[in-house]
């Protein structure tokens, strides 16, 4: 009893554990719903790929920085210039609270995207992107996926 028990709390965990993470297809379909592919000149593609080296589509992620500030979410932004956290010093250009910029439904992340690529430098802002993304052939991350 007690074992069965024990046995479907951690099934349960487990379940929410995965259910942090998105597929790159359904992640896809939400940016293209959003009106993400080809926002100031960045392909569904590019979102893809940034996504994957920032978070590994972990809708959840949280890393603090060497400076003390957090990246939150699947894009993982940085509260020092955009969102809230109330824990270190930030700008708060999205105007969001951080903790928003982890929600499943991805409406405040893809808004304070939307004002991070729309200003000086674009998807530049991210080092990874940078680094991973940037100049290389980026279109097989959609295979497989409907934009719909
Ligand atoms: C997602 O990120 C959270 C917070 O950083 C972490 O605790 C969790 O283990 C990650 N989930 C997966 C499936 O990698």
């Amino acid at each position: 009893m007690a074992r069965a028990l024990l046995v479907s709390l951690v099934s349960c965990l487990v379940a929410i554990q995965e259910a942090r993470l998105i597929s790159r297809c359904d992640l896809a379909s939400v940016l293209h719903k959003e009106d993400l592919d080809g926002f100031e000149g960045y392909s569904l593609s590019d979102w893809l790929c940034l996504a994957f080296v920032e978070s590994n589509f972990n809708l959840s992620k949280v890393n603090e920085n060497a400076d003390g500030s957090f990246d939150y979410g699947i894009f993982q932004i940085n509260s020092h210039y955009w969102c809230n956290d109330y824990r270190s010093h930030s700008e708060n250009i999205c105007h969001e609270d951080c903790k928003e910029l982890l929600s499943p439904n991805l409406l405040s992340t893809i808004n304070c995207v939307k004002k991070i690529v729309s200003g000086a430098g674009g998807m530049k802002n991210w080092a990874a992107w940078r680094l991973h993304c940037a100049g290389r052939p980026l279109s097989y991350w959609m295979t497989g996926c409907y934009k719909g």
